[in-house]
């Protein structure tokens, strides 16, 4: 994917779809994308499937595509991810899926986080999944916006305050949770957080707190326990800390930071965060 902070800034959740097809080559790159992105950072087994209710003997287009909040999809992506003991499944898929939400819009294509309200069994049973070993926490629609946005996608947006991102100084903290983090600190770096930022999360709450410590950055949720626990199983926000994890080392790549991720809780102060994931600079 080529400059990545650009298609991060050029993604944003598009509920409204018109009928222009999605060209076979471009379904094609996106199979093959799923292929070799099959498992996290740490290692959860993971699969994604395109499907496809464009077909003109498709009626399933119809119950797919006009469920809910998302008007007008054909084509839809859904994944699944191995079930595990903890939640750190939840961030290897979020990490995951946004590389796939990524290289769907640096293809141009439209896409939409879905983890609350969509047809969960209709998707499942669509993916073949395997319910003893498998969830299916998420999915998208896929294809081109339309150019006029139905009620419903503004209602959302509105809601969620979509278009807008709490600044630096309430995301990102140094040494510990009392000094603030600026952009003039990260210098030339500063896009590493600031894509971290712009990510998407469920109803745009940007649960992710980091704290820079050295060379190090430690990522930190949060939790909002209600939100977390209306479906069992799977935590969106633990997503969330996957989708900055995935922000944060596509563009340490870009910048070519090398680094690794590491569960390893540092003594500093974080008040009520939960500690979830550090980035270690060095090393590979
Ligand atoms: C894990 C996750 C689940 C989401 N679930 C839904 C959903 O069920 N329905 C929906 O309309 N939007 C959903 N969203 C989209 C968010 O509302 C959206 O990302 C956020 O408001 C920021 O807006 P943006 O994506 O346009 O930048 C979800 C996002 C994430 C990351």
């Amino acid at each position: 994917m080529k400059d990545i902070f650009q298609i991060i800034r050029e993604r944003y959740s598009c509920r409204t779809y018109s009928d222009i097809p999605i060209e076979e080559d471009k379904r094609k790159k996106l199979r093959d994308f799923f292929k070799e992105n099959d498992e996290g950072p740490f290692k959860s087994r993971m699969r994604f499937k395109l499907l496809e209710f464009d077909n003109p003997d498709s009626d399933k287009a119809i119950k797919f595509g006009t469920y809910g909040t998302i008007r007008g999809a054909k084509v839809f992506i859904a994944g699944a991810v191995e079930k595990s003991q903890g939640s750190i499944n939840m961030e290897d898929f979020g990490f995951a899926m946004e590389k796939v939400i990524l290289y769907a819009t640096s293809l141009g294509l439209n896409t939409c986080w879905l983890g609350g309200i969509f047809r969960r069994s209709a998707f499942a049973q669509e993916m073949g999944l395997n319910v003893n070993e498998e969830v299916l926490p998420a999915a998208t629609p896929l294809g081109y916006a339309a150019v006029r946005k139905s009620v419903i996608d503004f209602v959302i947006r509105r809601g969620a305050k979509s278009s807008s991102r709490k600044p630096w100084e309430q995301l990102f903290f140094k040494g510990g949770l009392e000094i603030p983090l600026s952009e003039q600190d990260m210098g030339n770096h500063a896009r590493l957080l600031e894509a971290v930022r712009l990510a998407p999360s469920a109803s745009n709450k940007q649960p992710w707190r980091i704290i820079k410590d050295d060379d190090s950055f430690h990522f930190y949720l949060k939790r909002n326990k209600t939100y977390n626990s209306i479906i069992k199983s799977i935590s969106l926000q633990d997503i969330d800390i996957g989708i900055a994890m995935c922000h944060f080392e596509l563009m340490a790549q870009e910048m070519a930071m090398t680094g690794s991720w590491i569960i390893s809780e540092p003594e500093v102060e974080c008040g009520d965060l939960e500690y979830i994931v550090s980035w270690v600079s060095g090393g590979k």
